[in-house]
C-alpha cells in the first residue's frame, strides 16, 4: 500500500493553520462539535441526477442536545452547495447557517445556529443540498466504464472522511447513529445501500432504506447501476451487473462457510443478511466493508477462487471494524489490524493451516516494504500501531502497519495465551463493546483488566508498550513461515542460477499465493530475455488474475521487458484499485522513458480513476 503522499497532507497544514483551531470533538478529522450535539438519526431524501452527476434533496439530522446552553450545531461537508437549513422540530422554523472556508483535507463547516426558542433534549433539523460532480466520495461512471456498457452507474465511497462531500454530517467514527432514506434514480436502474436491502425490490426508480442499528459515518454506502441480484446462501447473495453476476455469484460460493466459520469463532453475525456489490473496475479500494452490503472490486474475480481472502477480510469487519469501531483514524488498527487476524482465521478453517501460512507470509513480506519506504521517507512514526494522524489525510497515511502488524499482535497476544483463551478474550470483547466505538486506550486498559492483571498474566505491561509505541516490527513478533514458500524459493533459485530451464519448473499446483511469491521475489536486475523466457512458458502477459498479472507487470517494468507493455497500458487504462495501479506509475517513473510512458498512459487513464485515487496520481505523475 501507499504511503508517499502523507508528507503532502503535512505540508498543507503547515499553509493552513486554522485547521489546528477546529477539533472540538477530539477528532482531529472533523469540524463538528459533538460534545455539545450528537446526531442520532438521519433521514436521507435524495434524487441520483445522472445528466449533471449530483445528488440532490434534504438530509434531516436528529442530534441529541448534550450541551443545554449550546444554540449552535457544527457539521462537516466538503463540496456540497446547501441552499436551506430548516429546524423541524421541536418547532418548524427557517435556520441561518454559514459554510466557513474550505480546508483542502477537511471541507468546510457547516454551522447552523439555532433559536433560543429551540429548547428541548433533541433537535430535528434538515438541510437541503446538492453535491459537486467531483464529490471526492462519489464516483459517477460513464455506460462506457461499466461491465454492460449501457448504463451509467454510481457508487459511494465514504471510509475514511468522505462521506462528508454526499451528506452534511458529523464525520466521525466517535458519532453512531441509525439511518432510513429514500432514493429515486432513473426507473431502469436499481439503488442498494449498506442498509437492509430487499432482494425481490421491484426495479421502479423509488427505493427506501432502513439501518436499524447504529454506525459510524463511514460506514453509509449507496450504488445504483444496472444491478442484479442471485443468491449465494442462506443470508448472503451478489448484486452485480449482468454481465458479471454468475461469475461473481460462482467465485464468491463459499461466502455462507465463511459466515459461519466466522459466528463459530467470534459470536453471533448481529447484522442480518450479508451481500456483495460488485463495482466496476475502477473501484480504488479491494473491498469495504459496508455493513450489511460489502462493495468489491471485481479484480478478485480469478476464477478459481484464490483471492477471495478480501471476502473473508470484508466480512470480518462485521465484528471488528462496523460492530466495535476505532473513535478515530489514529486508532485504525483496531479496525484494520483485529481484522486482518479475522480474516485469515476464517481462511485456516475454511481453506486449510498450509493457505493461511502463505497469506501471513505474503503478508509480512509487503509490511516489510511498507515499513522500508516509511522509514527512507522520513515517516517512520507511521510504523507505530498507534499513529498521530492530525494534519495528515487518513487515506494517503493508511499502509501495510495497521493491518500486518496489527496482525502480528494480535499473533503474539496467540502465542502467550494460546488460541482458545485469545479466542474466548475477542469474543467477550466484541460483546462487550458492540455497537461502540473506542480508542486504542480503552481496547489497551480492557486487555490489562482481563489478561495482564490476572495472577498468572502472560504478558507483561512493558510489551504491550513495546507494540503500541515503537517503530517497525518489534523482535517480540512471531513471524510466519511457509514450507510451500521454502519450495518456491527453491525453484526461483534454480531457474536463476541456469540450473533448470523455465519450462521444466514444476508449476503445475501453483496456486495464486506460490506465483506472487515467485515473482515477488525475483532479483531487481532480472533481463529483459530472461522475462521472455518465463512469459514463453507460462504467458504471464496475457494473465487474467489481476494479482499474477500485477506482479508480473511489476517486473517487466523493471526489466525493460516491452512485449508487455501494451498489456500495461490496457491494465492501467481499465483497473482503477489503487494498490494495483500506483506501484505501476511509481516503478515507471523511476527511468526518463518510463515516465513519458506514464504520463502518456495516465492522460488516458485518468477519467476512469476515484477522485481521491486521481488527486494522488496527480500529484505523483503530473496532471495532464
Ligand atoms: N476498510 C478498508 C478499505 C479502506 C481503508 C477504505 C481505508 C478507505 C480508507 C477495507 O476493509 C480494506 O481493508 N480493504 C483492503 C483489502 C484487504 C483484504 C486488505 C483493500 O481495499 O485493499
Ligand atoms: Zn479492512
Amino acid at each position: 500500500m501507499s504511503v508517499r503522499f502523507a508528507a503532502i497532507g503535512a505540508l498543507l497544514m503547515t499553509l493552513s493553520p486554522t485547521i489546528h483551531a477546529a477539533v472540538p470533538s477530539g477528532d482531529a478529522h472533523s469540524f463538528a462539535n459533538t460534545r455539545e450535539f450528537r446526531a442520532t438519526h438521519l433521514s436521507l431524501d435524495l434524487q441520483a441526477d445522472f445528466a449533471r452527476k449530483r445528488l440532490r434533496g434534504h438530509a434531516d439530522l436528529t442530534l441529541q442536545r448534550l450541551d443545554p446552553q449550546s444554540r449552535r450545531i457544527v457539521l462537516d461537508t466538503r463540496g456540497l452547495t446547501v441552499s436551506k437549513v430548516e429546524l423541524l422540530q421541536p418547532q418548524p422554523v427557517a435556520l441561518k447557517f454559514t459554510l466557513g472556508e474550505a480546508q483542502p483535507m477537511l471541507g468546510a463547516p457547516l454551522s447552523i445556529e439555532l433559536p433560543a426558542s429551540a429548547q428541548g433534549k433533541d433537535v430535528l433539523v434538515r438541510i437541503h443540498y446538492e453535491t459537486s460532480p467531483q464529490a471526492s466520495g462519489l464516483q459517477w461512471l460513464e455506460p462506457s466504464q461499466t461491465a454492460g456498457k449501457k448504463h451509467p452507474y454510481l457508487y459511494s465511497q465514504s471510509q475514511a472522511i468522505h462521506a462528508r462531500s454526499w451528506i452534511p454530517l458529523q464525520d466521525t467514527p466517535q458519532v453512531r447513529l441509525t439511518y432510513d432514506a429514500h432514493i429515486r434514480t432513473p426507473p431502469e436502474l436499481l439503488a442498494v445501500m449498506s442498509a437492509e436491502n430487499d432482494p425481490d425490490a421491484q426495479r421502479d426508480g423509488d427505493y427506501r432504506f432502513r439501518m436499524p442499528q447504529a454506525i459510524p459515518s463511514y460506514l453509509i454506502a449507496l450504488g445504483v447501476g444496472d444491478l442484479v441480484f442471485r443468491p449465494i446462501g442462506k443470508q448472503t447473495g451478489v448484486y452485480a451487473e449482468p454481465a458479471v453476476v454468475e461469475a461473481a455469484a460462482a467465485e464468491f460460493a463459499d461466502v455462507q462457510s465463511m459466515l459461519e466459520a466466522c459466528e463459530k469463532l467470534f459470536g453471533p453475525y448481529r447484522w442480518g443478511r450479508y451481500d456483495l456489490l460488485i463495482l466496476p473496475p475502477s473501484f480504488m479500494w479491494g473491498g469495504m466493508e459496508n455493513p450489511r452490503l460489502t462493495f468489491l472490486t471485481p479484480t478478485v474475480i480469478a476464477g478459481d477462487r484464490s483471492l477471495v481472502s478480501l471476502i473473508a477480510h470484508e466480512l470480518a469487519h462485521s465484528w471488528s471494524g462496523n460492530l466495535v469501531t476505532n473513535a478515530d483514524w489514529d486508532s485504525v488498527w483496531l479496525n484494520e489490524g483485529f481484522t486482518t487476524y479475522l480474516e485469515r482465521r476464517i481462511i485456516e478453517a475454511l481453506y486449510g493451516r498450509e493457505r493461511h501460512e502463505m497469506e501471513d507470509t505474503l503478508g509480512l513480506q509487503s509490511l516489510q516494504r511498507d515499513i522500508a519506504d516509511l522509514t527512507e521517507q522520513g515517516d517512520a512514526a507511521l510504523t507505530k500501531l498507534d499513529m498521530d494522524l492530525k494534519g495528515r489525510d487518513p487515506d494517503d497515511a493508511f499502509s501495510d502497519v495497521p493491518y500486518e502488524k496489527g496482525r502480528l499482535f494480535l499473533g503474539f497476544l496467540e502465542s502467550r495465551l494460546g488460541r482458545a483463551e485469545l479466542d474466548r478474550f475477542l469474543r467477550g470483547y466484541f460483546d462487550h463493546f458492540a455497537f461502540q466505538s473506542i480508542s486504542a486506550g480503552t481496547f489497551v486498559d480492557y486487555l490489562t483488566k482481563h489478561e495482564l492483571d490476572r495472577a498468572d498474566a502472560r504478558i507483561t505491561r512493558a510489551e504491550l508498550q513495546v507494540w503500541l509505541d515503537e517503530p517497525g516490527i518489534p523482535a517480540l513478533a512471531v513471524l510466519p513461515h511457509s514450507d510451500a514458500f521454502k519450495r518456491i524459493d527453491a525453484q526461483r533459485d534454480a531457474w536463476l542460477k541456469g540450473a533448470t530451464p523455465a519450462k521444466s519448473l514444476d508449476t503445475s499446483k501453483w496456486t495464486t499465493h506460490e506465483w506472487l511469491h515467485f515473482l515477488d521475489n525475483m532479483p531487481a536486475d532480472l533481463s529483459s530475455a530472461r522475462m521472455a523466457e518465463l512469459d514463453e512458458a507460462f504467458h504471464l502477459t496475457t494473465s487474467t488474475n489481476a494479482m499474477i498479472a500485477h506482479s508480473w507487470l511489476l517486473d517487466a517494468i523493471r526489466a525493460g521487458y516491452t512485449p508487455a507493455w501494451p498489456r500495461l497500458e490496457n491494465y492501467l487504462t481499465t483497473i482503477g484499485r489503487r494498490k494495483l495501479v500506483k506501484d505501476l506509475y511509481e516503478e515507471l517513473l523511476k527511468t526518463t522513458d518510463g515516465k513519458q510512458m506514464a504520463q502518456r498512459i495516465y492522460a488516458r487513464a485518468r477519467p476512469l480513476y476515484q477522485v481521491p485515487l486521481a488527486a494522488q496520481l496527480d500529484e505523483l505523475v503530473g496532471k495532464p
